[in-house]
């Protein structure tokens, strides 16, 4: 196995990625930033230097396992300090699977600025997929505010609430169009014309396939993409090989990833529209268009069709659908332990702490401590965070999750779940309703350093005597990220086999700013400080010139 070394600056710089200038975050100049691309086992090491001035930075690889390497989860507050200004930091991690998997900026709201990217690992040479194609394509797919992130933060901290609302644009591989003729826009800060917001484009040779790896890290916006006039056969989710199955269009959550096999057997005289479309809100944002481009038709020429309508933003059932269809490939199943040693139900719910609007699990809205509980847990610092575990369900038998809820205050905590090392722990994800009357949201999950067998979807409220007999046992899809839709529950399977602190949490920036998520601990006592080199002792002899008593 080799190693794959990168040196990025991760600094502000004006962008015009839908025609309008803001600061955006970059990465040696690039937003999204280089896709890392390594062979399975290979070593990845990112030097990461601060030059964003006055900010703190962390980058998380989404996906990645960091197997003994807890401390390289890039998770401010929970497995690192964040990198000051001016400061490199090195990320040196193990990709020990071959997929797709994403990075991006773990620190407030940062991800939203622009910094993220895509991973590729490719399996080693000589072995082979269980699919063909001809050529390998990967794209990412965003959402993008004007405002900044510093706005945002501060309209969701303050009294008055004040909710971020949709996204102006939606970007396909960082490029996307806004309306510069929207009234009441400064002059000079939107030009159509630029050739930073030119249409991404995908070109294809006709009668080829290609694998389209397609990641999703927006803020806030559930999407449906397809391609017109094209058929997609999906193979990967997060990672793993997935049991064939075709759509018109992908329905794709904030945090996960896809691969699909698309075959250029359409008309080759012209070009297709790649469409992404915000799909569970009713959303004012328009469509993001990229060009299919048809070698060798000119790929900045539009196709001659207006772009395809996509499914309904509020039909829940093709979404349903999809989820359903996603189980393990022939061949590549890993059966999930068949029962497990511990449940947790956590209810998701939008509450309120004096007045100000948070997100929370069990009534427990999530705070980061200052200092990261994997520092605080392999130094024994327990002052650092609430002690107090967190509750491993709700009031299940009087909670209405159709209405909304009568007392909606909950309680700030940094308190986590101590898992049982090589325990098996299910999560059921209860949505309900929000703090407005018929009105339940769509969340994506992720989770820190595993992934999770999908055990099953439902609708209403979870029960826990009948509704387990439903899982599948047989051959569920692993995953990193899945959804739980609108008044229903979803249900996931792992092993506590990683030791370190591993967040889970809402991939809606704003939901897990706003205290959506929870970490868990397991096996910290198997790691050393993180202080100390791994394996050795270091005695101090010397401080500042002055000899020390050693210790
Ligand atoms: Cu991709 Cu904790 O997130
Ligand atoms: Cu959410």
């Amino acid at each position: 196995a080799g190693i794959r070394h990168y040196k990025w600056e991760v600094k502000y710089e004006y962008k015009s990625q839908d025609c309008y200038k803001k600061l955006a975050i970059t990465i040696n100049g690039r937003t999204p930033g280089p896709t890392i691309e390594a062979q399975v086992n290979d070593t990845v090491v990112v030097e990461l230097k601060n030059s964003l001035l006055t900010e703190n930075v962390a980058i998380h690889w989404h996906g990645i396992r960091q197997k003994g390497t807890p401390w390289f989860d890039g998770t401010a507050g929970v497995t690192q300090c964040p990198i000051v200004p001016g400061d490199t930091f090195v990320y040196k991690f193990v990709v020990d699977r071959p997929g797709t998997y994403l990075y991006h900026a773990h620190y407030g709201l940062q991800r939203e600025a622009g910094l993220n990217g895509m991973i590729r690992v490719l399996i080693p040479p000589g072995e082979s997929e269980p699919y063909t194609y001809d050529h390998d394509r990967s794209i990412l797919l965003t959402d993008w505010y004007h405002q900044s992130t510093y706005e945002q933060a501060t309209g969701l901290s303050s009294l008055p609430f004040v909710w971020v609302g949709e996204p102006q644009s939606l970007l396909i591989h960082g490029k996307g169009k806004f309306d510069c003729s929207t009234p009441g826009l400064k002059f000079g800060l939107c030009n159509a014309t630029n050739s930073e917001c030119s249409p991404y484009v995908i070109t294809v040779v006709p009668g080829k396939t290609y694998r389209l790896r397609i990641g999703s890290l927006t803020s806030l916006a559930a999407l449906s993409f397809e391609i017109e006039g094209h058929t997609m056969t999906v193979v990967e989710a997060d990672g793993h090989n997935v049991k064939p199955f075709v759509v018109k269009n992908l329905f794709i959550y904030s945090g996960e990833t896809y691969s699909v096999l698309i075959k250029a057997d359409q008309a080759p005289t012209r070009n297709y529209w790649a469409v992404s479309k915000v799909v569970g809100r009713n959303s004012t944002t328009p469509k993001g268009l990229a060009i299919f481009n048809y070698y060798p038709n000119h790929p900045r020429r539009s196709p001659p069709t207006v772009p395809p309508v996509g499914p309904a933003w509020n039909d829940v059932a093709p979404r349903l659908v999809q989820g359903e269809a996603m189980k393990a490939r022939q061949g590549y199943i890993l059966p999930p332990p068949q029962t497990s040693d511990r449940v947790i139900v956590m209810l998701n719910t939008q509450n309120t702490i004096n007045g100000y609007t948070r997100w929370s699990v069990n009534n427990i809205s999530y705070n980061l401590p200052d200092t990261p509980y994997l520092i605080a847990l392999t130094d024994r610092l327990n002052h650092v965070f609430d002690q107090t575990p967190p509750p491993d369900g709700y009031d299940s038998q009087n909670y209405d999750i159709f209405s909304k809820a009568n007392n909606t205050n909950a309680t700030a905590s940094s308190s986590i779940y101590r898992l049982q090392f090589n325990s098996t722990v299910d999560i059921i994800l209860q949505n309900a309703n929000t703090m407005n009357a018929n009105n339940s949201e769509t969340h994506p999950w992720h989770l820190h350093g595993h992934d999770f067998w999908v055990m099953g979807y439902g609708q209403g409220k979870f029960d826990i005597n009948s509704d387990p007999k439903k899982y599948n046992l047989v051959d569920p899809i692993m995953k990193n990220t899945v959804s739980v839709q609108p008044y229903g529950w979803t249900a996931l399977r792992f092993v506590a086999d990683n030791p370190g602190v591993w967040a889970f949490h809402c991939h809606i920036e704003a939901h897990f700013h706003l205290g959506m998520g929870v970490v868990f601990e397991e096996g910290v006592e198997k790691l050393g400080r993180i202080g100390r080199i791994q394996g050795h002792t270091m005695t101090v002899v010397e401080a500042d010139g002055h000899n020390v008593e050693p210790f």
